[in-house]
């Protein structure tokens, strides 16, 4: 009888929980009605007398020791919800926070491109997206039945006389050569478009960016120089460039630049197909004739011109190898650009 009254009062000295239930099983268990200390009660009368005493005290103790270590547990129950109730929600606080929305990839890397320029001192110029035959086509030496005129290239509103979805932003340097004088060096950001079916690598319109620089003496070194400047500026300091012939009809001579792959530095990858460079815009001095269309005599000045798709320098710097991804509105596509400005 001794042997269990010890064993649970040491029982009792040991218990913890932060149950409820538990707490209420094991009160029921010693303190019941039926429970162990009533049990043990009952048999007080047939412990030997000389027991009597050390029985009677053990018994005791376990009495007060069992209510007080229900009624600690029971506090720190009733404690730690007073915590939570005090953890709980403010009410006053306004339900939806206004969500940060992010800058489309495109917007990014086009205010970069134009940051870039405005540095070494390009301004910013724009033009209409719907453009007449001059703009878009003749005023820059596209011969009548030049391919890229035709219904398959381009999206025309009307014909005779044609008008049309622009299909490049050299456009703008047909309107900006016949609104200023030289010394003109500016940039035109916007949206081209070309009639082409939708897939991963060509959509039906697009970012670019026009570059003009117009003077007297500028020269293809000059052209060199500002392209290095700006792939060096955009894609790191240790960007390498290439110049290889190529053919536009607004300029003579024209060529293609690539840039050394910013993925495997030049080494060789998939992405620049083993060659180590990627190409990334077309350019050329502005042909003579050019100039003369827009009014500005060919005999004084001399000038350069670029085009740059933003797309292109967006998969490049972001790895979008997909461009539709553009145009889908697809927010967790969109929501990676967050924080960037
Ligand atoms: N307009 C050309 C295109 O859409 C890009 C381009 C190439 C623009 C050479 C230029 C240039 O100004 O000099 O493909």
């Amino acid at each position: 009888m001794l042997e269990r009254a010890k064993e649970l009062l040491e029982e009792t000295i040991a218990f913890v929980s932060k149950d409820a239930q538990q707490i209420e099983e094991f009160r029921i268990k010693i303190l019941g009605s039926k429970g162990e200390l009533k049990k043990l009660f009952a048999e007080f009368r047939n412990v030997p007398a000389e027991q009597k005493k050390e029985f009677g005290l053990v018994l005791n103790d376990l009495r007060e020791k069992a209510e007080a270590k229900i009624a600690e547990l029971k506090a720190e129950i009733a404690n730690s919800e007073g915590n939570t109730s005090q953890k709980r929600e403010d009410y006053t606080r306004p339900t939806n926070l206004n969500e940060l929305g992010s800058r489309h990839p495109i917007s990014l890397v086009k205010n970069e491109i134009i940051e870039i320029f405005k540095r070494i001192g390009f301004s910013v110029s724009e033009g209409p997206e719907i453009e007449d035959d001059w703009h878009n086509f003749s005023a820059l030496n596209f011969p009548p039945e030049h391919p890229a005129r035709d219904m398959q290239d381009t999206f025309f509103v009307e014909k005779d006389p044609d008008i049309a979805l622009r299909t490049h932003t050299s456009s703008v340097q047909v309107r900006v050569m016949e609104n200023s004088n030289p010394p003109i060096r500016t940039i035109s950001p916007g949206r081209v478009y070309r009639n082409e079916a939708i897939s991963a690598r060509a959509h039906c319109f697009f970012h670019q960016v026009e570059g003009l620089y117009i003077d007297k003496g500028v020269s293809f070194a000059d052209l060199k120089q500002t392209l290095l400047f700006f792939a060096q500026e955009m894609f790191g300091k240790e960007t390498k460039i290439r110049l290889r012939p190529s053919y536009f009809p607004f300029t003579e001579p024209s060529a293609e630049m690539d840039v050394s792959c910013s993925i495997c530095s030049g080494k060789g990858c998939n992405v620049c197909k083993y060659t180590g460079y990627l190409e990334i815009l077309g350019c050329g001095m502005v042909d003579p004739n050019v100039l003369e269309n827009c009014g500005i005599d060919s005999k004084v000045y001399t000038g350069f011109a670029f085009g740059m798709g933003v797309e292109r320098i967006t998969q490049l710097k972001y790895n979008v190898n997909d461009l539709r991804l553009y145009s889908e509105n697809d927010k967790e596509f969109l929501d990676q650009f967050k924080g960037s400005f």
